[in-house]
């Protein structure tokens, strides 16, 4: 599996890479987002929605598990930290196979139902500001992707 790292020393060097990810995606792309509390997922998810055109203020759905989004396509965010240990299907297929972008935080708790191809994302802590994200695409199609943002 290969991966490929990218350093944000800024909030905002993370949103625009964010931003740069979300112009290269289309319905159906499944995006994961991993790394410790704090280290920078939702933040991520904004920039993906900025993105993709969406103007409302996107937080985190922690209570909720899943948000929808409308921009140029719709955007599912998921935060599926409290399904832990839980082996719950709360429909991720229909998510995944649907006509927008999924962006799941804490992806490793739904292991089983993530699609095979899909761009795997772990955000690490480095500095009070400083972070890297770490892209491992699985799939040609998310490769091509990778390759697009670090051009
Ligand atoms: N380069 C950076 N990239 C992203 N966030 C940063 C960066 N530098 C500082 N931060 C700050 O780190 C925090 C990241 O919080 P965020 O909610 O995005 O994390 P999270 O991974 O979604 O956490 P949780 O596990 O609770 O969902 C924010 O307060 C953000 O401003
Ligand atoms: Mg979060």
């Amino acid at each position: 599996m290969e991966m490929y790292k990218m350093e944000a020393s800024t909030v905002d060097e993370t949103l625009s890479i964010a931003e740069k990810l979300a112009s290269l995606l289309k319905p159906g792309d499944v995006i994961t987002l991993e790394g410790d509390l704090g280290a920078g997922k939702t933040t991520f998810t904004k920039g993906i929605a900025t993105g993709l055109g969406i103007s409302r203020t996107l937080s985190s759905p922690t209570f909720t598990i899943i948000k929808e989004y409308m921009g140029r396509m719709p955007l599912y965010h998921m935060d599926v930290y409290r399904l832990e240990g839980s082996d719950e299907d709360i429909g991720f297929d229909e998510y995944f196979h649907g006509d927008g972008v999924s962006v799941v935080e804490w992806a490793q708790f739904i292991e089983d139902y993530l699609p095979e191809e899909r761009l795997d994302i772990t955000i690490r802590y480095k500095g009070e500001q400083s972070r890297v994200i770490e892209f491992v695409p699985i799939g040609e199609y998310f490769h091509n992707i990778v390759r697009q943002i670090l051009s």
